[in-house]
């Protein structure tokens, strides 16, 4: 199973560590996920530095394309805005951008239960309560329209 952290354009270290942190790679290995996918944007990580048995790990700073990892993986941990609500979702509000429309969005979609939320300090535990099955899906029709009326209020760009 795949975990897919994508940053996109920007920055969003604490995500980024916090998801390299032993309780959230053990809460993803206790899930039975096997690959770790990290895009981690505009910042510098020792990518040699994180290895783990059972747990095949991948940084990359820009990927050329993140639809594959979108639509491969079994869960997106993201910043509000990212990908697309579409994909089996966890969404870490960048706290430092309070406030903004994406969040909005992103916390009215975790209320009707097609996205969960999380905070930082909390990453573990969501990813050990994540159950894709469990939130409500789109109708494919609605789906896309609604994918665009989501990715057009979200400016949405990777
Ligand atoms: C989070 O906010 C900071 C400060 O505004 C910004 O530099 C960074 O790119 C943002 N990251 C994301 C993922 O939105």
């Amino acid at each position: 199973m795949l975990c897919f952290v994508t940053v996109g354009t920007f920055s969003f270290d604490l995500l980024v560590r916090a998801v390299l942190s032993e309780p959230v790679l053990d809460a993803l290995q206790a899930r039975g996920y096997t690959r770790l996918v990290i895009q981690y944007g505009d910042s510098e990580f020792d990518t040699s530095v994180v290895t783990r048995t059972g747990l095949d790990i991948e940084l990359w700073a820009r990927k050329p394309s993140l639809d594959q990892d979108f639509r491969r993986a079994d869960l997106v941990i993201g910043h509000a805005g990212a990908g697309t609500i579409l994909d089996p979702l966890i969404v870490v509000p960048n706290e430092s951008l309070l406030h903004n429309h994406q969040l909005e969005l992103a916390t009215a979609l975790a209320a009707s239960n097609h996205l969960r939320t999380s905070t930082i300090a909390d990453l573990a535990h969501s990813v050990t309560v994540f159950d894709p099955a469990a939130l409500a899906t789109f109708e494919p029709f609605d789906g896309s329209r609604f994918r665009a009326l989501v990715d057009e209020e979200m400016g949405f760009q990777l």
